[in-house]
């Protein structure tokens, strides 16, 4: 995207309540009328909708749920996550460059979101299937001052976020299987991929995977995972834009944080549990090459999981697969 047409979303959409006249684009971007008159047809074609009133000039009412820097922050009502965007046509995986960019000092929010990923990746060496346009493939950066220790509650918090997104701007009834991955109706849609470099005592940065599977039919999501993984539009029948649910994360996602920051993970827990998939039920524990039986109990106050056995005693989980 040219800068001039960089600039002149942003001026569009820093006067978005007024008309911005056709004289003060040209002073502003130093360029013609005719420039201007150029772009706006240009920005047409691609989505966004303006108004042109004769003597006023221009305003911008709205913007196409084509992923950029610009759309994303229209409207966004955030004070600092989502205020740095770098926003990828297609990249190998949005967490290799959040890395890059974290290592060189971004601040913390900064987001780095893809259309499409060639090589995403997934927990435990899986990779992630991020098809073009169909889903949300983002990386956001973080560095709270907490121990790695308790690293995994922010992994936990997200999946309260997404659920709560997802239920917020789709109107489906997400659960969170321990944990952080977030189903519809029994099938994967969403997965969250916590990253983080730290010292024994503190956290350098953490960059945080977030993979939703939004747009894709059936048939567009690999034949392998199918039976296990699913989209909102194959749950709810319906296709959704991608930028409002976006912006609905990043808003709950900066409010949750900091209140985890000021006051820990004693509403995340409760909040978490509210969405928990099979809590109360009976369902088998895979950890270090055991399966056993298990009620599913609630999360413990540091977010691990609490299950009883049939003996009846009750355990603390902090890694393994639940099946089913
Ligand atoms: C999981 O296995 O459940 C976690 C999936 C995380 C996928 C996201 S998509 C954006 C970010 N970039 C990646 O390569 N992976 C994460």
């Amino acid at each position: 995207m040219s800068t001039t047409r960089n600039q002149l979303i942003e001026l569009l959409e820093n006067n978005q309540q007024e008309y911005i006249s056709g004289q003060q684009l040209c002073e502003r971007l130093n360029i013609s009328r005719t420039a201007v008159w150029k772009h706006m047809k240009e920005l047409e074609k691609d989505g966004y909708r303006i108004v042109a009133v004769p003597k006023r000039g221009y305003r911008i009412i709205e913007f196409p749920d084509k992923l950029s820097k610009n759309t994303l922050q229209w409207g966004l009502q955030t004070s600092w996550l989502g205020r740095n965007i770098v926003h990828y046509p297609e990249i190998s995986s949005t967490q290799k460059i959040g890395h890059q960019l974290a290592l060189e000092g971004a601040a913390e929010g900064t987001v780095i979101i893809a259309d499409q990923q060639t090589e995403g990746k997934g927990r435990m060496g899986r990779k992630w299937h991020s098809a073009k346009n169909e889903g949300i493939w983002m990386s956001i950066i973080l560095r709270p001052q907490i121990i790695p220790q308790l690293a995994p509650q922010i992994t936990l918090m997200t999946a309260v976020i997404l659920a709560k997104a997802i239920e917020t701007v789709t109107e489906v009834s997400p659960a969170i299987k321990w944990p952080n991955d977030i189903f519809i109706n029994n099938r994967k849609t969403a997965g969250i991929l916590t990253e983080m470099q730290a010292e024994q005592d503190e956290i350098q940065y953490i960059v945080l995977g977030i993979g939703i599977n939004v747009n894709q039919s059936r048939d567009n999501l690999p034949e392998d995972i199918q039976k296990i993984a699913t989209s909102i539009k194959q749950e709810s029948g319906k296709q959704w834009r991608l930028v409002p649910l976006i912006q609905e994360i990043f808003i709950q996602f900066e409010q949750k944080y900091e209140t985890f920051l000021q006051k820990g993970f004693t509403d995340i827990k409760e909040e978490w549990e509210m969405y928990g998939y099979k809590i109360g039920e009976q369902v088998r524990i895979s950890s270090n090459k055991l399966t056993y039986p298990a009620k599913l109990i609630g999360l413990e106050t540091d977010g691990a999981l609490k299950v009883q056995k049939q003996d009846g005693s009750t355990e603390s989980i902090y890694s393994a697969e639940i099946l089913w």
